[in-house]
């Protein structure tokens, strides 16, 4: 963006703004007041109405501009008000005036204009209702913009000029989302449908707003989600060293330019028209391929349309090594069609090309298979095997803790290796964020009752990325709000990518730890909320809903003989570097954490001795973040419920008290 400055002069102000701004928005700076119309904050300006007309002189020539657009490139002096001005304006006004003479606007206009006779242009033209649609495009604008939809438009030339969907009539692909009324300065679309009877419909609608305007003019500086989807994460987790390789076991790679959001854009990614989980999304993150002609497996030479590649497929890929575009847009294809998770498949195969190349297993075990890092095709071959219930792609489709067990039971001096290579938790495989450099984000994971899956993944940005979480009681502390919130707007239907991956302007006037709840967006749901139930919440309120939900589940799988103390223990792998070539990636980082945290001189210590201080502070941190996370829970050392928590979220149920006490019982038994 360009942020060259430029000082200019306004009614013989003088100001700088940086190059590009448009003059309104440099009149509004200094609180100079002009009439506007068809211009909305939230909308590109269109310079339709020409109320906003300013005088400018640029390099001695004069000349009227609309204000709204005009973006400022040099050194110009500015009027706002003379004569020349003032007589476009109430030309306009009386127009304005003469053709809807009851609009309120309107009539604001033609006051602050001067412009008082309402008949000079009044004609069999004129529009009696103080709701006439006065062209000013805010809708059509708004459709296009918030809503990426065309559903609205004029039609008409001259006198016939009019508002319309196509060929007048009501179009279904209009979603309802009510950006159009909102934006509309005379209330000539009026809203009708109350599908669920809200409470509250107008805070959901306004709120709403809120959110697709943020969505529509934020976005493009921020994630660029509406551009390409969650695919831009790719190129920031590599430059922060947090793009899983290799099983984990790096964080960069000088191929991942290959896989990144810029090539899907560039070369595969269908652009231009919506696409989104549900219709009406403002946000539209998710992207397709068009006409990909498949290579392998039972559809070879089809062109299909393939939906995706989102982020962690892509990671899925690095972490397989596999930096071949084309392969990460097929392996996305046939993962989706065959109905498997190209998360799981991903850090699965990555596991198994690390026991291969550590020589746990060989070609005997895979069927003649290489499995190497980068083995695209073989990669491929697993995957139609594991569709077909044939061959290697059988044990594959079982994942890393059938894996790891089998080949622990089967060679057991690797047994530790692949307990510390084996990235899963609780029976499921780790999503595709390196959390090694992460005390928050590894207990994010681990603690999760479902698993370490990629819901669980953003504290890796507030803690690495954002530095939002910067003690051990901050993380502590996001380690309860976080999991609790993110399972509230869950089972409210609501999307994480709303909440934080776009962010209010000003959300650094926060202090880190508010600033990474981003409140205004929490604020956002608590109103979607209330306006659908008619209950206002706060935070405690929502924390508690949650809680009880949380603690159930908690409840449900220690019913089940799971969710004990050992499945909240990650594979050293997710918290530390467990192979010697890991270290030395990151020595400076290790080398440094010696010195600093554990008080260790290192260049007195083999390899060896440092990744086994490391190891052993390391771990040591988890379990104290992981107790620090348990107490502010209201469960005990074992990780399970107090009944005084059960009775606090009143679900003390004398079934549920049953189940907690003798997981106690066992947990106090085994420990
Ligand atoms: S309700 Fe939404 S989709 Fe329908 S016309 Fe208005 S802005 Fe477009
Ligand atoms: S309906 Fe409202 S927003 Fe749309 S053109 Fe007419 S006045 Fe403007
Ligand atoms: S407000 Fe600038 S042209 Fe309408």
């Amino acid at each position: 963006m360009e942020t060259k400055k430029i000082t200019l002069t306004i009614n013989d102000i003088e100001t700088t703004i940086v190059k590009g701004t448009t003059l309104l928005s440099a009149i509004n700076k200094l609180n100079i007041d002009i009439p506007t119309l068809c211009h909305h904050k939230d909308l590109t300006p269109s310079g339709n109405c020409r109320l906003c007309v300013c005088e400018i002189e640029n390099n001695g020539k004069k000349e009227l501009v609309t204000s709204c657009n005009y973006p400022i490139m040099n050194s110009i002096k500015v009027e706002t008000e003379n004569e020349k001005i003032k007589k476009h304006r109430q030309n306009l006004a009386l127009m304005y005036l003469g053709r809807y003479p009851n609009v309120p606007i309107i009539q604001e206009i033609a006051r602050r204009c001067e412009a008082f006779d309402s008949d000079l242009y009044k004609s069999e033209l004129s529009e009696t209702s103080a709701k006439a649609c006065i062209l000013c495009g805010r809708c059509i604008r708004a459709c296009e913009e918030f809503i990426q939809e065309k559903i609205i438009s004029f039609a008409g030339r001259g006198i016939n000029r009019h508002l319309t969907m196509p060929f007048s009539e009501v179009d279904p692909h209009c979603v309802g989302c009510t950006s159009c009324a909102y934006v509309c300065p005379t209330g000539a679309i009026q809203i009708v449908d109350q599908m669920n009877n809200p409470a509250n419909p107008e805070l959901i609608r306004n709120h709403g707003m809120k959110v697709n305007a943020e969505m529509a003019n934020l976005d493009p500086y921020q994630c660029r989600m509406r551009e390409v989807g969650t695919a831009n994460i790719v190129e920031v987790m590599d430059k922060y060293d947090l793009l899983p390789v290799h099983n984990y076991k790096f964080g960069q790679h000088v191929d991942t330019p290959k896989i990144d959001s810029k090539v899907m854009k560039k070369h595969y990614f269908t652009q231009g028209h919506p696409d989104q989980c549900w219709h009406g999304c403002s946000m539209a993150c998710a992207k397709a391929v068009d006409g990909f002609k498949l290579k392998t497996g039972p559809y070879k030479g089809h062109k299909v349309c393939v939906d995706g590649p989102e982020y962690e497929t892509a990671g899925g890929c690095s972490n397989m090594g596999c930096f071949d575009i084309e392969f990460v847009i097929e392996f996305n294809f046939y993962c989706d069609t065959y109905g498997i998770d190209t998360i799981s498949m991903g850090t699965t195969m990555a596991f198994v090309m690390e026991a291969f190349e550590a020589g746990v297993i060989t070609t005997k075990d895979t069927g003649g298979i290489k499995l190497n890092f980068g083995a695209c095709h073989e990669v491929l071959e697993c995957l139609h095997q594991l569709s077909k219930g044939e061959g290697f792609g059988v044990e594959v489709g079982q994942g890393v803790k059938f894996l790891k067990e089998k080949w622990s039971k089967q060679k057991p001096q690797f047994k530790s290796f692949l307990y510390d290579i084996g990235m899963e938790a609780k029976g499921l495989e780790y999503s595709q964020y390196m959390c090694k450099e992460s005390l928050a984000q590894q207990a994010g994971y681990t603690l999760a009752l479902k698993g370490p899956q990629h819901d669980e993944a953003w504290l890796i940005f507030m803690d690495m990325v954002n530095n939002q979480i910067p003690s051990f009681e901050d993380k502590a502390e996001a380690l309860y709000y976080f999991p609790l919130f993110r399972t509230w707007f869950g089972l409210q239907g609501l999307c994480k990518i709303v909440w934080n991956d776009v962010s209010p302007a000003d959300n650094k006037k926060h202090p880190p730890q508010q600033a990474a709840k981003i409140p205004e967006h929490v604020d956002n749901y608590w109103k979607f909320f209330e306006g659908m139930t008619g209950i206002k919440l706060d935070e405690e309120k929502m924390l508690n809903q949650s809680a009880r939900v949380h603690n159930l589940q908690k409840i449900i799988g220690l019913m089940l003989g799971r969710n004990k103390l050992i499945d909240d223990i990650p594979p050293y792998r997710a918290v530390g570097p467990v192979t010697k070539e890991e270290y030395e990636s990151r020595k400076e980082r290790y080398d440094k954490e010696l010195k600093e945290k554990i008080g260790i001189e290192p260049t007195s210590l083999s390899i060896e001795e440092k990744m086994s201080k490391v190891r052993e502070y390391r771990m040591n941190q988890y379990h104290k973040v992981m107790q620090a996370a348990f107490k502010r829970r209201g469960w005990d050392q074992y990780g399970i419920p107090t009944v005084e928590r059960l009775k606090q979220l009143g679900i003390d149920r004398p079934f549920f008290i049953k189940i907690v006490e003798k997981a106690r019982h066992e947990a106090v038994e085994s420990n």
